[in-house]
């Protein structure tokens, strides 16, 4: 197996390699420190069934059940994200963290392509380890101790069920019995494998700091996002079927781009339980 990075600031393909055909241990021990050391790993021309997604995501943490879309039948921690052709939003289009918003947000997430556009359709990824270690003495003292409050419905003017109710393609499987979240978290987290510090704040899910209006966090939360991906940060994953993408959640953020119109995308996604950031 060969591993080689995409960018200066995260991310790695990983080649020769195919994760469906039982792992030895020592291979799997190389797949993780990949992980841990480039926030997030490419696999290509591999094929899987919503199962061996599911096998090969332990290797990284145990599949959790995604609250706002119902799951595959027979795999419920598989959720299906598509956007058809006729469908002009897509799902994740914004720069965000898995489910930042829960008490326990999601470690990680592996997203296997089964469709892919021509072109375009691309994820961007942001290494906010690198953003965080970016930041002035000063910045960084002021921020330390600060939490901000994450919300499942910020974004979405009436809730998270609005946003999923316009993606034509998957608004059947959107669970209306899924309550709102909001959480509170350290807007400088530690990851809790690497020992690294990273900023845990997002345009998607972040509302205000703890203790204060959204009026008085606005400007700073705007500048803490844009500041993460400003383009050192960031990589740009551009998908075939068969590829497969493991990231981090403790220490990035991504956004896929919604710029396919008139052309469809299907991907099978698992969410990893994660713990308390601290
Ligand atoms: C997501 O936000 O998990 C979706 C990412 C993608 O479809 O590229």
């Amino acid at each position: 197996m060969r591993i080689r990075p995409i960018s200066g600031a995260l991310g790695a393909e990983i080649l020769d390699i195919s994760i469906s055909d039982g792992l030895t241990n020592s291979e799997t021990a190389t797949i993780r420190d990949a992980f841990l050391e480039n926030k997030v790993i490419f696999f290509r021309e591999q094929k899987l069934t919503p199962k061996s997604q599911s096998e090969f995501a332990r290797i990284f943490g145990e599949p959790d059940i995604y609250p706002f879309i119902r799951g595959l039948e027979d795999t419920p921690e598989v959720t299906e994200i598509l956007k058809t052709e006729t469908d002009a939003k897509n799902f994740g289009g914004s720069w965000h963290s898995d489910t930042s918003y829960m008490p326990e947000p999601a470690m990680g997430t592996v997203l296997y392509a089964l469709e892919t556009p021509e072109f375009g359709g691309d994820t961007l990824f942001a290494n906010t380890a690198a953003a965080y270690d970016a930041l002035s003495v000063g910045l960084k003292k002021a921020l330390d101790g600060l939490r901000a409050i994450n919300s499942s419905d910020h974004g979405y003017k009436g809730g998270r069920a609005a946003g999923m109710a316009r993606l034509d393609a998957m608004k059947g499987t959107f669970n209306p019995a899924a309550q709102s979240y909001e959480s509170d978290h350290p807007v400088v987290r530690t990851h809790p494998e690497t020992g690294l510090k990273s900023l845990f704040v997002n345009r998607s899910h972040t509302v205000r700091f703890k203790g204060m209006t959204e009026d008085e966090s606005r400007g700073l939360i705007h500048w803490l996002c844009d500041h993460i991906i400003r383009p050192e940060f960031t990589c740009r994953f551009q998908w075939q079927p068969g590829s497969v993408a493991v990231w981090d959640n403790r220490a990035t953020q991504h956004h896929a781009v919604n710029d396919y119109q008139g052309q469809r995308r299907r991907m099978h996604r698992i969410t990893l339980k994660g713990d308390k950031p601290n």
